[in-house]
């Protein structure tokens, strides 16, 4: 029997993807309020000191808010938003802004 390899690969394929978006979007849109004020409603900041977040890669904006709350990264602002933030709503907030237009 042949192995099917095309099936094989776009399984793998499909597992990648999913632990590279683990995050889930819409739970994210609802934890994002707070962020809007600074960083734009659409992620695209009106402030030259805010940070556009839209279209920026998942796994920068999980780097980024972690480091802001372990003070690797020091900015006190940013320290106070993701101080009260989990793994889990990280996740989310960061497959939200890294799905929004950064156009
Ligand atoms: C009061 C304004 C303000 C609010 C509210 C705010 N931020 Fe920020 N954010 C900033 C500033 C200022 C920076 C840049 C800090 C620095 O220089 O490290 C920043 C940086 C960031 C970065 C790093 C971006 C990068 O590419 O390096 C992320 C990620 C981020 N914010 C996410 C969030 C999230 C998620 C929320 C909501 C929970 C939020 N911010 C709420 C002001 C704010």
């Amino acid at each position: 029997m042949r192995t099917p390899r095309c099936l094989i690969m776009a399984l793998g394929l499909s597992l990648l993807a999913a632990t590279a978006q683990a995050g889930d979007a819409a739970a994210g849109k609802a934890k994002a309020g707070t962020c809007f004020t600074c960083h734009g409603a659409n992620g695209i900041s009106k402030v030259a000191l805010y940070p556009n977040l839209a279209g920026q890669k998942e796994q920068h904006l999980i780097k980024a808010l972690k480091a802001y709350q372990s003070g690797e990264r020091a900015d006190p602002t940013m320290k106070a938003m993701a101080a009260p933030l989990c793994d889990t709503d990280i996740e989310n907030l960061a497959a939200y802004f890294s799905g929004l237009s950064c156009h």
